[in-house]
């Protein structure tokens, strides 16, 4: 099996629950943790080799922007989360200034075949901001972007319809964040399409309000989590743990993670996510699915919000 080298920068809640994520898993040989936080870091490094007896071996440790060096992946995690009664744009200048630090001081470190992976929110603004910082070619900068919406959605719908969640269909688009989209014209389950399989089913019913609802919830999943308990770490853990996989694994998965357009649905120089194919190469290219015309618009208008903040903040 293919294992790699993976840095996590952030050893927060996200940041260390995917070092955990990833050690189970077993996809990496080697994890290293940097955080400004040296103590943090080091602890969390000591805490998961306790386990490693009940594991493959997987060789964590903590470290600087230097032992970076050789990686496969560099997954970014560090930043600030929004203050009481701080604005977006506010808490985005934060993070795009974090940003121009960290990846001045990663780049020396970065090899000729190094994906980025940004999990840092907002998270398709700051995948923009790193293209631009980093001058990398634009394949190998990704954000972890509606992978997690696209799994919530999958899930409700599973709930709904009483059946695996892997055996739904569907992708959430756009920003992760208010501006996305469910794109329910493409959504199926055992290649029937939502509407026709509730037609047949008649347990529930997600056509019309349902939908709607259940498209809320995905969006709004992250508030509600936030608010009851202050941070979300396991689902993205998973999810930043499929995208690795499928780096790693040279697999041409089909990923909603977010990436650079250029030209795809009319959209231009900005990060956003679509359904993409996700290969050693970073995100090989992102594939125009037939989306219906108001999908399609909300999409365009999802890329608009985030190209105008992105130029508030100067990029
Ligand atoms: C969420 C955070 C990771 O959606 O943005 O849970």
């Amino acid at each position: 099996m293919i294992k790699g080298k993976i840095s996590i920068i952030g050893a927060g809640f996200v940041g260390s629950t995917t070092a955990y994520t990833l050690m189970i898993n077993g996809l990496a040989s080697e994890i290293v943790l940097v955080d400004l936080d040296r103590e943090k870091a080091e602890s969390d490094a000591m805490d998961m080799n306790h386990g490693m007896s009940f594991l493959s071996p997987v060789k964590v440790t903590a470290g600087d922007y230097s032992a970076v060096k050789g990686s496969d992946i560099i997954i970014i995690t560090a930043g600030v989360s929004q203050k009481p009664g701080e604005s977006r744009i506010d808490l985005l200048k934060r993070n795009a200034q974090i940003f121009r630090d960290i990846v001045g001081q990663l780049k020396p470190y970065s090899g000729d075949n190094t994906i980025w992976l940004i999990v840092t929110n907002p998270v398709d603004i700051l995948t923009t901001i790193t293209c631009k910082l980093s001058g990398l070619p634009y394949n190998r900068v990704i954000g972890s972007g509606t992978v997690l919406d696209t799994a919530r959605l999958k899930f409700l719908i599973s709930e709904r319809v009483n059946v695996d969640p892997r055996n739904v269909h569907t992708y959430i688009m756009g920003e992760h964040g208010d501006s996305e989209l469910a794109a329910w014209s493409l959504t199926s389950v055992a290649g029937v399409d939502v509407k026709e399989f509730c037609d047949q089913c008649k347990r529930c019913d997600i056509r019309g309000v349902g939908k709607q609802e259940l498209y809320e919830e995905t969006k709004n999943a992250a508030y509600d989590i936030i608010l009851k308990k202050g941070a979300t770490y396991y689902a993205i853990a998973l999810a930043v743990s499929r995208i690795v996989e499928a780096i790693l694994r040279d697999e041409r998965s089909i990923l909603t993670v977010s990436s650079l357009f250029h030209g795809e649905y009319g959209i231009e120089d900005v990060c956003l996510s679509a359904p993409t194919v996700v290969d050693r190469s970073g995100a090989s290219h992102v594939l125009e699915v037939k989306l219906d015309q108001k999908e399609k618009k909300a999409l365009q208008q999802s890329a608009a919000t985030l190209k105008d903040l992105t130029r508030q903040i100067g990029f």
